[in-house]
């Protein structure tokens, strides 16, 4: 999809890989984005070879693989080893790591520190960043430094605890047009897309028609210039956790369940191995 390689990038790098235009092309043109998240290089080549346009290495990692109740105990350790990991898996995608908790909110200077960090080992193509307004200073320094970013807005987990709880956004008194507002700062200071989480379908939309760059909706309606979930919930592989928004479209908790209790039953009633899976 993207252009020939600029001078200064080696030959070998993928020329086919979508980038930030791209994705911001495809609002013009009216194409849906479509975004999953991935943590591992095994999942992001599944994700990849499926044709998605972005996968995201999400601070949820924390909460979905290491079974925190959060995603604020992510460190940037984490988020690099993981980001590798899912770039290497991958040849097409446009790979988005989160900026985790605390690795931006201090200052614009610890966040090109941090996210130039994350670029470097990682070798991704964008971060994210959770917050409006206030962080139209930091978007623009970190683009100054040449480090693409894609914002989220809307329900912003890392702010769980101000927030009070999980809960849909833009519902009270003037929260509408302050949701518009954060999206339009955002935008103005140079990200490239705008994650949209958890908030009506109305306020979504009305953000999506005043954006000339594209939103991407999670639990935030079907007007939305794209949509992303998180891997293990579409799967059904996290069946402790079920949020309306969530469509399952496979159910691999069973199946794992299922082929591990079959492995267990064979292993102790002597079928496995069997003649076919051992050497003579
Ligand atoms: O961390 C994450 O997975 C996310 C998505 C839910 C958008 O931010």
């Amino acid at each position: 999809m993207s252009s020939e390689p600029a001078s200064g990038t080696r030959p070998t790098t993928n020329p086919r890989r979508v980038s930030t235009a791209d994705i911001v092309a495809m609002k013009r043109t009216g194409r849906k984005i479509v975004m999953l998240t991935a943590y591992d290089a095994l999942f992001a080549a599944l994700v990849d070879g499926a044709g998605v346009d972005m996968i995201l290495v999400g601070d949820s990692v924390a909460s979905v693989l290491a079974g925190e109740e959060t995603t604020l105990p992510a460190t940037l350790g984490q988020m690099i080893y993981h980001g590798r990991s899912v770039q290497r898996g991958t040849t097409r995608a446009l790979v988005v790591v989160d900026l985790p908790f605390l690795s931006y909110q201090i200052s614009p200077r610890d966040a090109v520190r941090n996210a130039g960090r994350i670029l470097k080992r990682t070798g991704a193509g964008a971060v994210k960043l959770e917050g409006g307004r206030r962080y139209a200073p930091t978007v623009r320094a970190l683009i100054d430094a040449g480090i693409p970013v894609m914002g989220h807005v809307g329900f912003t987990p890392q702010a769980l605890h101000v927030l009070g709880g999980i809960r849909v956004q833009g519902r009270a008194e003037g929260a509408a047009a302050r949701l518009e507002d954060d999206a339009l700062a955002l935008e103005a200071a140079g990200a490239f897309a705008l994650v949209l989480e958890f908030m009506s379908a109305a306020v979504a939309q009305r953000v999506t028609e005043r954006l000339t760059i594209p939103t991407i909706g999670i639990g935030a309606g079907p007007h939305c210039d794209g949509q992303v979930l998180v891997l293990h919930d579409m799967l059904g592989l996290n069946d402790g956790f079920q949020a309306k928004f969530v469509k399952r479209y496979a159910q691999l908790a069973d199946a794992v369940r299922g082929a591990v209790a079959c492995f267990a039953d064979e292993v102790r009633d002597g079928r496995f191995p069997d003649s076919d899976h051992s050497h003579r």
